[in-house]
């Protein structure tokens, strides 16, 4: 049974991450945007070495290519991603740097230099060994380089994890794979449709989210990656965008910068914002909004468990029973957020619980088929730790 990101692809073939890009303008300016609330504007990575790692279709290496860096490196070892990503160069009419690609796992590439800027998005997780290549990766920057990597947040992961199992209980995963994806694209594609701004097909997002072994361990939290390389990298910035500093910047020098703590201190209080990305509302109880985070990680355990359990083929009550007991609590810590979370999360609960398993009814337009949380967040880190020392006498 595959567990790991690149154990499932390979047992079934695929990589499911493309974009679809409509036309290559709109996905570098996409990128371009993206890249800006990192601290990356494009004059930073002409001239220099970049690295990206887990690079899946390649479509988002080839906007950094085209900004002209000095040399593009491209780990990736899963052989369907490392044939698209061929083809994608071969067939481009984009001005580039022409990247080299090392066909081989992060575990076991070693590169003969640093990099300016590192990124590896979608990838590792909070798993121990993937919290000791995330800390590998860091080793590789250059003083003063970037590194992008993606996070997850917890509130932002519910919505996803209640249709996770919903997937569980409205069509067994002991089924074909094929015959899977099918079921699932049925009761999901509705829901990825009222995103305007999707760019995932709903055959890629089910199963990458919805089947994917590895996804439950996804949730890496900004807290978690400043814990992991926080004593050599400072917190640059996050896309979404969310932490404001008021600091004088003529405090910010030696102990008073602590841009680790202050962006782990706006990550606890905006917690709350995570929930619907359509949403963006005042909570102040900082409190509150952690305890709610320590609730949806209990969440994510029952769901991978009652999973884990369908999988074995076993009685399903007990799980199911947790499954539910822990949304229904997590739902009453949320009784002073705005109507449209409660109703979603509550439409949500209605489906686990409702005896029919028509997969039309998870389909079909509800409160709950438009909430999506803001579940990936970007994170930048900069290796100033020890801030640069210039020569005064130029
Ligand atoms: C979810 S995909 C993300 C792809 C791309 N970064 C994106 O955001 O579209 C995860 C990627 O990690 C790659 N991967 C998995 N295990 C890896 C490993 N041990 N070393 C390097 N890459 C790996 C997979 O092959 C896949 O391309």
């Amino acid at each position: 049974m595959p567990k790991t990101h690149l154990e499932f692809y390979d047992a079934h073939g695929i990589s499911p991450v493309h974009y679809v890009v409509g036309d290559t303008q709109q996905h570098f300016e996409r990128r371009a945007s993206l890249y800006r609330s990192l601290g990356l504007i494009s004059l930073a990575c002409r001239g220099a070495r970049v690295l990206e790692v887990a690079v899946g279709s390649g479509q988002n290496s080839l906007y950094v290519a085209s900004l002209m860096p000095a040399s593009l490196t491209l780990v990736e070892p899963n052989p369907t991603a490392i044939r698209e990503i061929r083809e994608l160069y071969a067939n481009t009419k984009v001005a580039h740097t022409k990247p080299s690609l090392v066909e081989m796992t992060l575990q076991d590439y070693m590169p003969e230099h640093t990099f300016d800027i590192v990124l590896c998005e979608n990838w590792l997780g909070r798993v121990p060994h993937e919290r000791a290549l995330l800390r590998k990766l860091a080793g590789f920057l250059a003083p003063q380089g970037v590194m992008v990597v993606t996070t997850l947040t917890p509130t932002g992961f519910l919505p996803n994890l209640i249709r996770r199992a919903l997937s569980v209980r409205y069509c067994d995963p002991r089924l074909p794979f094929a015959d899977r994806t099918e079921q699932l694209v049925t009761m999901f594609a509705p829901h990825l449709a009222t995103m305007s701004a999707m760019t995932r097909s709903a055959t890629d997002w089910v199963q990458d989210n919805m089947m994917n072994p590895a996804y439950f361990d996804i949730c890496l939290t900004i807290p978690d990656v400043l814990q992991e390389v926080g004593n050599g990298l400072n917190a640059l910035g996050t896309n979404p965008s969310f932490s404001t500093d008021w600091r004088w910047f003529k405090a910010l020098c030696g102990e008073g910068r602590e841009f680790n703590r202050h962006m782990t201190g706006a990550y606890q209080a905006e917690l709350h914002n995570f929930f619907d990305y359509q949403l963006e509302f005042s909570q102040p109880d900082v409190e509150l909004n952690c305890a709610i985070e320590t609730s949806c990680l209990v969440f994510l355990d029952t769901v991978r468990d009652y999973e884990s359990a369908a999988l074995a083929g076993m009685d399903l009550t007990d799980s199911f029973s947790e499954v539910i007991a822990c949304l229904t609590n997590i739902i009453g810590q949320l009784k002073d957020f705005p109507e449209q979370v409660k109703a979603g999360l509550e439409a949500g609960l209605k489906l686990l619980s409702d005896e029919e398993r028509d997969l039309q009814k998870v389909a079909a337009d509800s409160p709950f088929s438009r909430l999506f949380g803001r579940e990936t967040v970007y994170l930048s880190l900069i290796a100033d730790v020890t801030p640069a020392r210039f020569d005064a006498r130029g």
